[in-house]
């Protein structure tokens, strides 16, 4: 399905150079296995398409969205392959700190920034804040007169597009909880107050419609509305952003049906949409800025389990049971995604049925596919599951007192840990025992 993905003589699948039957004796499983020079790869394409279809603009940028999969190590990773980041916590941006992420390269998001989390990034020295409410407008005027010192802003506002993905996953649309209505006029009134708001630079707009995009050409209108206010703006009060940033969405492949958008046709058809808007208003073309997190890192990660109990409920269906589940991938309960998976030990065997997937939470829902096309399990085959890079470990949890998974990063033939696998040790922690229960 990928082409980063191989098999030896033995039948093993074979990541970064590495075979993954190897990885599993070395790291046991679940394991999250990462592939740098896919991650590097797409920072690539990223740039050179940016590079190409930008020329003439006042600049361009890559942003990093880390809510897709942010560690200290992914954070350098990033870092050089000359991506900036953006953050929607505290935690994120402590995160990136701690790696000794620049702190002028990083853009802060988030519908509720509370103010110790506005302080924080104010001291750090963070590039942008991406105003998402009235409210914040008024929480970053007053850090900036208590820092002493201005703050550079974008503002996030929503085109009233719905792109044809997971209602959860749609951000662009007039009832979300995210940033400013064009259609409504809350937009245009978010740029007067910021623009009127001492101690507020107003550097550009952000609009970001949603993830895991597969239609393309509805990133293209969201460009042109943005555009179309930025028109309008500019006729009422001269004003014309400096920058544009349009956000992240664009889909991976997650089935071999899946045939997702290069990135090159995306960004050619987006930056498109812009230059044409733009053009009546006989100015340069802005800093463009885009903001991918599952287009980075999403197919790079495949999640490799061992295969535990196997019910087969006859005229019903084979449910084969993995030693994870919901915990390190939510996404199947949550979005109801469907994923791909061969059985890493075994990958010359040709498919024989479809199985259902289970986890091993206590959960009916705790399935990871229910359809999966396989050779016939047997207890401990080892299964991977593709495209579990993105929006998996970043949403994981210790729910039946799980631990989380480790990671490693694999490249030509060598495997470094990412993150660690938790211990029991690590589950207990945080938790205390009040005196009068001791
Ligand atoms: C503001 C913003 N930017 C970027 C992203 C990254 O999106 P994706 O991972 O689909 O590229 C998101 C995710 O929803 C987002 O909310």
């Amino acid at each position: 399905m990928f082409s980063n993905l191989t098999v030896n003589e033995a039948g093993h699948l074979v990541i970064g150079g590495c075979d993954v039957v190897t990885l599993a004796e070395r790291f046991g499983t679940p394991l999250q296995i990462l592939d740098e020079g896919a991650i590097r790869a797409r920072c690539r394409a990223y740039h050179d398409a940016l590079r190409r279809h930008c020329a003439g603009a006042q600049g361009y940028r890559v942003l990093y969205a880390g809510k897709a999969f942010l560690t200290t190590g992914m954070c350098r990773l990033v870092a050089q392959e000359d991506l900036c980041l953006d953050v929607v916590s505290g935690g994120e941006l402590a995160t990136a700190l701690a790696a000794g992420f620049s702190a002028e390269r990083i853009y802060f998001h988030g519908n509720n920034k509370s103010v110790w989390e506005i302080d924080m990034g104010v001291s750090a020295g963070v590039s942008r804040f991406v105003v998402d409410s009235f409210d914040e407008i008024d929480r970053l005027a007053r850090a900036a007169e208590r820092a002493g010192k201005s703050i550079d802003v974008q503002v996030r506002v929503t085109p009233g597009i719905k792109p044809s993905t997971h209602s959860y996953i749609q951000t662009g649309q007039l009832d979300s909880k995210f940033g400013f209505s064009i259609g409504n006029g809350m937009a245009r009134e978010a740029i007067a107050r910021v623009l009127a708001t001492a101690g507020l630079e107003l550097r550009g707009l952000h609009c970001h419609i949603g993830s895991q995009i597969h239609e393309i050409n509805a990133f293209g209108a969201g460009a042109r509305s943005v555009v179309a206010l930025i028109a309008e703006v500019h006729r009422l009060t001269g004003y014309l952003p400096e920058e544009l940033n349009l956000g992240g969405g664009l889909g991976i492949a997650y089935l071999p049906e899946d045939s997702p958008p290069s990135v090159d046709a995306y960004l050619a058809l987006l930056v498109g949409a812009v230059r044409e808007a733009w053009q009546p208003l006989g100015a340069p073309l802005p800093t463009v800025l885009v903001e991918p997190g599952r287009s980075i890192v999403g197919e790079a990660g495949t999640t490799l389990y061992s295969i535990g109990t196997i019910k087969n409920i006859p005229g019903v269906r084979i449910y084969a049971s993995v030693d994870g589940g919901m915990t390190d991938n939510p996404r199947a309960a949550l979005y109801q995604a469907r994923y791909h998976g061969r059985l890493a030990n075994r990958m010359h065997d040709p498919v024989e049925e479809k199985v259902a997937i289970c986890g091993k939470c206590c959960e009916t829902g705790d399935m990871i596919a229910w359809d999966m096309p396989l050779p016939s399990p047997r207890r401990g085959d080892l299964l991977a599951t593709f495209s579990t890079g993105a929006y998996h470990y970043a949403m994981s949890s210790n729910y039946n007192r799980l631990p989380r998974i480790p990671i490693i990063l694999v490249h030509d033939g060598e495997a470094d840990v990412l993150v660690r696998g938790e211990t029991f040790d690590d589950l207990i922690r945080n938790d205390e025992i009040p005196a009068h229960l001791k």
